[in-house]
């Protein structure tokens, strides 16, 4: 791979940022928000809200001067008919949904497949008609721009294996991608973060610009060539990685950062993962890019281990758990190397209760290995946004333990009653429908809700011609 193919001017980030002061875009912002982790508002409360009425536009506008109403008033003649049906289609589903989060969530639609039901869900009912809505009608472009291996491509095994996967089902999806762009809803970027570091990052000379150069240009590149770019500011425009360096990619064009949807592993509020309009993305450690032999475990009562982690050290969460819990107790059992005579997937399948500290980053794959293995999830992290957190209900099936209390950690796992973690064990097997890779992907799998995630945060923008 040429190195010199990605140093072009980086002057746009300039010029689109003089742009906001002619933005036509309005962000609804959801009225309430809830507490706890979830600082995404739930189903219930984010689109279940969403009436005009209770819509607020913030004018994402240099000084507030326009707004979007009166813009598409002034340009009545240049009038986008197709961004208009577009919008409209998205008011009616909105509308939907929202009148599906006021019934009860004891009514359920026709599934052939699945239909969503019980604890797990925040609104089971809304959710399911949402989903069936996204079917119907969300449409994604993906711009054709751009080689691989830095684009349209991207790691598929290891702990990155999400950003390649995504990357690869995306290109030969025929449900939501469309090769239309004026029929889209949203627009895809297909760079791989990964892949730029791994083929233009020089690791002695360590000079991050190349993410600067790659992005910065790809963005100039599109917005060129497309009007959709600067008719959203890039509101309806789709970056994701899974890479730590995700966020740091997308700094270089502002309204990349805080305009488009970032779906990010590196999920965490205090570096501007901002979740009304960023997705949280499950990081899914695939050594061989497979999922065979990863899913199930034992049942409750054969589970002997009351909790376990076997993992480095490194973060600032993992030292206080070794300090307290490393190799000194014989049922919550904490190693930083797991002895041979132990398989770590065995470990996690007979166990009650799998810890899923935060590391270098706030995500975790052992959130879904634990899924996986059907084990309960400890989770130990600050400013993390949990993958789907708006549609799962987080608190009925993991455990939340905040920092300061890892020294009592096994007499919280102690102190919840057999039947409550029967209860939670259940829902695990059940959400895992929701992070099962599949290759073709199914309904209702992992690609499936990181798509619904997009199709939420579309939602939650309109935008004017
Ligand atoms: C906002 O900008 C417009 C055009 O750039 C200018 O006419 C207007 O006076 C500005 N308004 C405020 C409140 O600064
Ligand atoms: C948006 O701008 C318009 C016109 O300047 C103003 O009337 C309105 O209050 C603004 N809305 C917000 C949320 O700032
Ligand atoms: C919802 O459930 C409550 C009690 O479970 C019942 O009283 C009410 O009639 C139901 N409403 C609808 C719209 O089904
Ligand atoms: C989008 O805006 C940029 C900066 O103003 C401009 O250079 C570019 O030509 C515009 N793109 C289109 C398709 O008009
Ligand atoms: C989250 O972001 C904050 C602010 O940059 C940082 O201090 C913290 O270490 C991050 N969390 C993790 C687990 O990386």
């Amino acid at each position: 791979m040429p190195k010199q193919a990605h140093r072009r001017s980086y002057q746009n980030v300039f010029v689109l940022f003089a742009m906001a002061f002619f933005a036509i875009v309005s962000v609804v912002v959801m009225p309430k928000a809830h507490g706890g982790i979830s600082t995404w508002l739930g189903l219930t409360s984010t689109i279940g809200m969403s009436s005009d009425s209770q819509f607020r536009f913030n004018n994402i506008s240099g000084n507030g001067s326009f707004t979007g109403k009166s813009v598409s008033k002034r340009d009545n003649d240049k009038r986008d008919v197709n961004l208009e049906r577009l919008e409209a289609g998205l008011a009616t589903a909105r509308e939907l949904i929202r009148e599906a989060t006021k019934l009860n969530q004891t009514s359920t639609l026709e599934d052939a497949d699945y239909v969503p039901h019980g604890d797990i869900y925040r609104n089971a009912y809304a959710f399911h008609r949402s989903y069936l809505l996204m079917e119907r009608l969300f449409k994604i472009f993906v711009y054709e721009e751009g080689e691989p291996p830095i684009f349209h491509n991207g790691p598929c095994k290891n702990i990155y294996s999400m950003e390649g996967l995504f990357l690869s089902f995306m290109g030969t999806d025929t449900k939501f991608r469309t090769l239309d762009p004026e029929k889209a809803h949203v627009y895809f970027l297909p760079f791989s973060v990964v892949m730029i570091i791994e083929y233009l990052f020089d690791p002695i000379i360590r000079d991050k610009a190349v993410l600067q150069r790659t992005v910065v240009d790809y963005v100039r590149v599109i917005s060129n060539k497309y009007p959709f770019w600067n008719r959203s500011l890039g509101a309806d425009h789709v970056v994701l990685s899974c890479h730590d360096w995700g966020p740091r990619a997308t700094w270089y064009v502002r309204q990349l950062y805080f305009v488009a949807i970032r779906v990010l592993c590196n999920a965490n509020t205090s570096e501007h993962f901002n979740p009304k309009k960023d997705a949280s993305f499950p990081e899914i450690n695939l050594k061989t890019g497979e999922i065979t032999g990863l899913i199930g475990g034992f049942p409750p009562s054969k589970r002997s281990i009351l909790a376990f982690f076997a993992g480095q050290m490194h973060g600032r969460i993992r030292p206080l758990l070794f300090q307290h819990w490393k190799e000194k107790d014989k049922d919550l059992l904490v190693y930083e190397t797991l002895p041979k005579k132990f398989s770590y997937h065995d470990m996690l399948k007979k166990s009650k209760y799998c810890i899923c500290p935060s590391g270098h980053e706030v995500a975790s794959p052992r959130i879904v290995e634990a899924i996986y293995a059907e084990c309960v999830p400890v989770l130990i992290s600050q400013h993390y946004v949990l993958p789907f957190s708006d549609v799962l209900d987080w608190e009925s099936f993991s455990i939340q333990v905040s920092v300061s209390e890892i020294p009592q950690l096994k007499e919280i796992l102690m102190g919840i009653p057999e039947e409550k973690y029967r209860r939670m064990q259940e829902r695990v097997k059940q959400v895992q429908r929701h992070f099962v890779v599949n290759n073709p992907p199914n309904r209702f799998d992992v690609f499936h809700m990181i798509i619904h995630s997009i199709w939420l945060r579309r939602l939650n923008v309109r935008i004017y011609s």
